[in-house]
């Protein structure tokens, strides 16, 4: 059977979500940036921090080229495989590929006090999360589906993701 890909904005559930849905279907489950984290033998921020962005969506290209062969599988992806559209191409071929969308002040919510997101380290968080939700809505287009996770419970968005695959 065909993969669940699951994208869309940092901190809306990919990984929570994506695991359940996993257990549910009896698919596999794998998650991107856990993936880059092993090929590098560092964290998704010590990436950041010592290579750039630019080195790290290199890593996320390979990653994604490496999943994209998986069958029976859900996919979750880093926030930022929207932006190659080489990727969602590749995702799509042998995937639905779903994207969580959320309003900032829940994405505020979700992140709380974690700091492992390189992008949203801000003095203004809600303000970067507001600017890259503006930037990034135009590639969301390019997903089979889009889910907005905003006011919904975890089981309620594995259900939503379940009615989108099938
Ligand atoms: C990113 C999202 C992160 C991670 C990296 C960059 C992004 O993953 O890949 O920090 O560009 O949106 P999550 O979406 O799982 O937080």
């Amino acid at each position: 059977m065909k993969n669940i890909v699951l994208t869309g904005f940092m901190a809306t559930g990919k990984t929570t979500v994506g695991k359940k849905v996993a257990t549910t279907m009896s698919f596999g489950f794998i998650d991107t940036d856990r993936l880059i984290e092993k090929m590098a033998n560092m964290t998704v921020s010590q990436i950041f921090e010592r290579h750039g962005e630019e080195f790290f969506r290199r890593l996320e290209r390979a990653a994604v080229k490496k999943v994209a062969r998986l069958k029976n599988f859900v996919i979750a992806t880093g926030g930022g495989v929207v932006l190659n559209p080489s990727n969602i191409v590749q995702l799509r071929k042998n995937g639905v590929v779903i994207c969580f969308v959320a309003r900032p002040e829940i994405i505020l919510r979700n992140i709380g006090e974690n700091k492992d997101r390189p992008l949203l380290l801000s003095d203004n968080p809600e303000e970067r999360i507001k600017q890259l939700l503006k930037k990034r809505e135009p590639f969301y287009k390019f997903a089979d589906s889009t889910i907005d996770v905003s006011d919904m419970t975890i089981d309620e968005v594995a259900v939503e993701v379940i009615k989108a695959y099938i």
